[in-house]
């Protein structure tokens, strides 16, 4: 297959280019660089280093096809390309309007335009807020809590109608909390001042950083602080692959949560990065960061029924350890 992966040059999506051009598939990709690295492009894709919001890049881009050699249409496109901090979609939504719903929305019209009709999208655990019930799937309500989570559901809705119009068949992939790096350690670009609790934990030991910050210890779990259910990179890669064959031989639609339901707490996976890198992790533990459920945990069988999908290295110590090979 020929495909398209804008963003791929960023975390998951460089892990997802070495996926394809591993299973012998095509890969262009298109990435501005803005969070992606020079570092994480597999060397086998073919490069255009531009932004998705200029649209007649796009435009161009889409009706000549990959832009490697021959210049074959595309037979799907993998959207990685999209803003993800969720407290930063609070205060400024007008970027994230720009960035994640206009820009996707120009995509899947250009898409459209020339005919290319599987679309393999990057949702999140996001569309679904504050759980209701435990362990979260496919079915539970979508009432997103923050701009972000309501961007991926409003791309999420265009998507079914799109299907229905205009025959377009997508993958709406909802990601728990993504973690990890390659497991056959081709992947080694580190994010810049990230956000999240595995890179923070990592530059603490690496000596990166002096000290984190535990969001509050009284939360109602095991040893009180907050579960979330971590899913290794490799893991995610895997399930696009199979995601986008989906589509090719169903012919159908596909909403599923990429998930392990199983979820470790704020204290194990520091403990786990201690007994790993051996080092000790400086911390404090501070007030509950607002908007944060105290546990998150979710199904995955229906990516099991569908795509014959399941997590085989989101055990905490290959998550740890996957990222301690990059970080020490
Ligand atoms: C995990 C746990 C924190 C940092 C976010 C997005 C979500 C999705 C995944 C993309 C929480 C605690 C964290 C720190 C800490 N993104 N923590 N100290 O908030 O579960 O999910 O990423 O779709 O939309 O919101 O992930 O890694 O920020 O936090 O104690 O310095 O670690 O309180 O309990 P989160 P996270």
């Amino acid at each position: 297959m020929n495909v398209l992966v804008i963003g791929g040059a960023g975390y998951i999506g460089s892990h997802v280019v070495y996926e394809l051009a591993d299973a012998g598939h095509k890969v262009t990709i298109l990435d501005n660089f803005s969070t992606g690295l020079h570092e994480n492009v597999d060397p086998r894709a073919c490069l255009v280093e531009g932004d998705m919001q200029d649209h007649a890049l796009v435009r161009s881009l889409l009706k000549k096809g990959d832009s490697c050699d021959k210049h074959q249409p595309f037979d799907a496109v993998f959207h990685f390309a999209a803003l993800k901090a969720a407290g930063e979609s609070m205060t400024h939504p007008e970027v994230f309007t720009e960035a994640n719903l206009i820009a996707t929305m120009h995509l899947l019209n250009l898409m459209s335009e020339n005919d290319i009709r599987r679309f393999v999208f990057s949702s999140s655990a996001a569309v679904y807020g504050n759980p209701e019930y435990l362990p979260i799937d496919e079915a539970h309500p979508q009432k997103p809590i923050n701009y972000y989570g309501y961007t991926k559901l409003a791309i999420e809705h265009t998507l079914e109608w799109y299907s229905k119009l205009k025959g377009l068949r997508f993958a709406a992939l909802r990601y728990f909390n993504a973690a990890g790096y390659d497991v056959k350690g081709r992947v080694r670009g580190k994010e810049q001042n990230p956000a999240n609790l595995l890179p923070i934990v990592m530059e603490v030991a690496a000596g990166n950083r002096d000290m984190m910050q535990v969001f509050g210890d009284d939360y109602p779990t095991r040893d009180g602080t907050c579960i979330r259910d971590y899913i290794h990179v490799s893991d995610l890669a895997s399930a696009h692959l199979k995601a986008m064959d989906y589509l090719v031989n169903e012919d159908k639609d596909l909403v599923i949560n990429l998930a392990t339901g199983e979820g470790y707490t704020v204290l194990e996976v520091i403990r786990e990065a201690e007994k790993v890198s051996g080092l000790s992790i400086t911390r404090e533990t501070t007030e509950r960061r607002p908007g944060d459920p105290a546990d998150l945990v979710a199904t995955s069988t229906l990516a099991l029924d569908t795509i014959g999908w399941k997590a085989q290295y989101s055990d905490i110590h290959t998550l740890v350890s996957s990222m301690w090979e990059v970080y020490k």
